[in-house]
């Protein structure tokens, strides 16, 4: 089986955080964003991964090579523009053999792919989506089906009154070669507003598979912060590495001094350094290369790698990206997301 993970969009709703870095890398607890992808793909028996790039493939490919280490056979296709999210599949058409999984690169979900599979199958499907309810369906597309699954619309952000569906697109679907080749080549074209309602007119076999597991859309600061909880809960996995102690999680094993106040749950990346007297909060994540200075606190906060908090700094309910600096005795405002190389000053 083979899939295709969307990866090429910018990310807009994350900025500045992405302007450094594509979001299917953003670092969540010992792999990037799509790495949870790969590995739940790998685990469902997909071998062949192709992953549809647009903005900044460059770092995508230097992390991922050709997928060897991690378990599957990866390429790369290339937008020279976005081709949006059926264009984007569409693309990859040379190397498709046919069912494929098709995945959202900001999707966290514990969904049965396998289960999702066989559905498929049993009952013929050309497309087949994973939907699952919400409770205020207005910011979402939303799935109208009969009973037996078999989608009768897509309504996209529904105003009041105009569907009592409560089944959202969940952004992973399984496809028949046959449905990507229905896609126009060469253009932009969405899947949601375009290719579902042609295949859903033309062939009536589009089926969507409702299921409440764990899912989490990652595309936003908050959603970002919160995946970063759930995993730190153990709700949908565990963080890579070592538990130090219970809920001290650890990228290399490395011992934090005694004299760090510590609080967990948390994770510190490789090579970070926490100097005496720090504080570190729960959800407290530091990755690589963080340094933490003396009597310093930082809480329910994600430090991208080479961020550097000074003594006395304070960080809590805030995202640092790359190489971001807090001077000491500076507190970072709840709620800021600081982008490559930001400078966090204290009030004189
Ligand atoms: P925002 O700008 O914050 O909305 O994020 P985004 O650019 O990722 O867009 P969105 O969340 O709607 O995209 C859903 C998924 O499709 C993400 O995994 C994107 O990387 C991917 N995607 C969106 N548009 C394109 C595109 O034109 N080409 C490719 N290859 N992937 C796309």
């Amino acid at each position: 089986m083979q899939a295709v993970i969307l990866v090429g969009g910018e990310g807009t709703r994350l900025r500045p955080l992405t302007y450094a870095l594509p979001k299917p890398m953003a670092p969540l607890l010992g792999r990037p964003f799509i790495g949870w992808i790969i590995e739940r793909l790998r685990t469902a028996g997909v071998e062949d991964v192709i992953l549809s790039c647009c903005y900044l493939p460059e770092a995508i490919e230097a992390h991922f090579g050709d997928g060897r280490s991690h378990g599957v056979r990866l390429r790369y296709v290339h937008e020279e523009e976005p081709l949006g999210t059926a264009g984007a599949i569409r693309n990859a058409l040379a190397h498709i053999e046919g069912s494929i999984f098709a995945c959202n690169g900001d999707i966290l979900g514990a969904v049965d792919l396998r289960a999702l599979l066989a559905t498929h199958r049993a009952k013929d499907a050309v497309a087949t989506i994973h939907t699952r309810p919400v409770d205020d369906p207005s910011q979402f597309g939303v799935v109208e089906t009969e009973t037996d699954g078999r989608v009768r619309r897509f309504v996209e952000k529904p105003k009041p009154g105009q569907t009592s569906a409560r089944d959202i697109n969940a952004g992973t679907y399984i496809l028949e070669a046959e449905a990507v080749e229905a896609i126009p080549e060469g253009r932009p074209v969405s899947i949601e507003r375009e290719t579902f309602p042609l295949l859903i007119e033309t062939t009536h076999r589009v089926f969507a598979v409702s299921t409440q597991d764990y899912w989490i859309d990652v595309g936003r600061p908050n959603t970002y912060r919160q995946a970063h909880h759930d995993i730190l809960d153990g709700t949908f996995a565990h963080p890579l590495g070592v538990e130090l102690a219970p809920g001290v999680w650890s990228a290399d094993g490395a011992p934090l001094p005694r004299d760090v106040s510590v609080h967990p749950p948390m994770y510190i990346g490789a090579g970070a350094r926490v100097s005496s007297g720090a504080t570190l909060e729960p959800y407290a994540v530091l990755y690589d290369g963080c340094s933490v200075g003396a009597d310093a606190t930082v809480g329910d906060a994600i430090l991208w790698p080479g961020c550097d908090v000074g003594a006395g700094g304070e960080v809590r309910g805030a995202i640092l990206g790359l190489d971001v600096a807090v001077e000491a005795n500076a507190a970072v405002p709840a709620g800021a997301v600081l982008g490559r190389g930001e400078r966090v000053t204290a009030a004189r």
